[in-house]
């Protein structure tokens, strides 16, 4: 049985997840120590992590970092650990939950639009080689611009 935890160890046992979110390390070494991290595990085996970071507007946390270790992959655990993580947020008054991913990434675009992410903004030219990125594809699409979504908390009754 997966469970959804905070992680309280040290940060560097996470790296492999950590990589498989984000492929430059030297963006990994700017944000790996911030915020508070959740983690799903199977028995003794932690299989994803999210990093839950707050932003300076009050109320805005980001999802900094996430990833489910590939053989564990599309059998609900992004989902657990995000709507953990949205679930944390409301508990504490938060209204907007944020994301940033690669355009170039439809699949996970997909992900987090399942879970109610709306888009809300393209940075062109985010993921560059001087970033610490490849030059490489995703799908056939040149990783480059970076997309961010928002989860709105507290959505208003009508
Ligand atoms: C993105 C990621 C965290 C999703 O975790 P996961 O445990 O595989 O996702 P889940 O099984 O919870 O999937 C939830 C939904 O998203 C869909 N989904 C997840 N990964 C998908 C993929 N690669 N392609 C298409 N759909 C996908 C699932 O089909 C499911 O949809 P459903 O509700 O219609 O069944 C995981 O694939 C991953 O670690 N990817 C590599 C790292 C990464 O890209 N991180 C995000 C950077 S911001």
């Amino acid at each position: 049985m997966v469970t959804i935890d905070w992680f309280h160890g040290p940060r560097d046992t996470l790296a492999e997840l950590f990589e498989l979110a984000d492929d430059s390390a030297t963006a990994i070494r700017a944000y790996r120590d911030l915020g508070r991290v959740l983690v799903a595990r199977d028995g003794p085996s932690i299989i994803g992590h999210l990093q839950l970071v707050e932003t300076e507007h009050p109320g805005e946390a980001e999802v900094k970092s996430l990833a489910v270790r590939e053989d564990r992959q599309g059998a609900g655990t992004g989902r657990k650990l995000v709507e953990r993580a949205a679930a944390v947020c409301r508990e504490e008054r938060g209204r907007t939950l944020l994301v940033a991913t690669a355009a170039a990434d439809t699949s996970v675009l997909r992900f987090y639009q399942r879970l109610g992410f709306r888009m809300s903004r393209i940075e062109r030219d985010v993921f560059t080689p001087e970033a610490g990125y490849p030059e490489t594809m995703v799908d056939g699409i040149p990783l480059r611009d970076q997309v961010w979504l928002s989860l709105s908390l507290h959505p208003p009754r009508h």
